[in-house]
């Protein structure tokens, strides 16, 4: 049976999670955050000192994991993983083992009537045939000032400009590498979340109420 998919891309920080479960709230759907498995592998390479900077590293120690967590967590939030996540996910072989991840988790759950998925290629390369694809858009210095915010309000360090400076590497990360990097697309509505969160939702209720 072909299942319902609703895909979320965008930049880092852009909201996309918060999107996604307002969607997966409100519309009853299966939320899939893969962000978080390309921050599961980073903080896994991370704890067992794998040197990323050598792919053959990478590619034995992929071999050997058989499991991996699909959970959110503040460790995963934190700024050396954020950075480390980027880091690896310009690798091919790093991007195969997440979309399997993906492409069974669609597979194997028939709890619910659809997911919604969000990442930086969902729409553009691992569910191109999706139902509805949604892109989001907001300017660095929106999202450096959300991101600033929600560090602090978590107890965590943080520096404004640092911040800024960070979702502008990671920007240039995932936009300029070589397989599956960030794009609007194709057939994409965007989505502008500059503003307040009602405003977006606004934009998203009247795009899913013509499904
Ligand atoms: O969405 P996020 O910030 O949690 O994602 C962390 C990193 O993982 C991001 O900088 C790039 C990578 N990523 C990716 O390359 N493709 C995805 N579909 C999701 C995340």
């Amino acid at each position: 049976m072909k299942k319902f998919i609703i895909t979320i891309d965008g930049p880092a920080a852009s909201g996309k999670e918060k999107i996604a479960k307002y969607i997966s709230r409100r519309w009853k759907l299966s939320h899939l955050d893969s962000g978080i498995l390309y921050r599961r592998l980073a903080q896994i390479f991370l704890i067992n000192k794998i040197d990323t900077k050598d792919i053959n590293q990478i590619k034995k120690n992929l071999v050997k994991i058989n499991k991996i967590s699909f959970r959110n967590s503040k460790k995963i939030r934190k700024q050396n993983i954020s950075k480390l996540a980027s880091k690896i996910a310009i690798h091919n072989c790093v991007r195969n083992f997440v979309n399997k991840l993906q492409y069974n988790f669609v597979k194997n759950n028939n709890k619910k009537q659809g997911f919604v998925i969000d990442g930086r290629d969902i729409g553009s390369v691992v569910f191109k045939k999706a139902n509805l694809k949604l892109y989001i858009e907001v300017n660095p210095e929106i999202r450096a000032k959300r991101r600033y915010k929600q560090l602090i309000d978590s107890g965590e360090k943080s520096i404004y400009r640092k911040i800024l400076k960070d979702i502008k590497l990671r920007d240039k990360q995932d936009k300029l590498r070589k397989h599956s990097p960030l794009v609007i697309p194709k057939g994409a509505h965007l989505i502008n979340n500059n503003g307040t969160f009602e405003n977006t939702t606004k934009q998203i209720t009247k795009l899913l109420e013509k499904i």
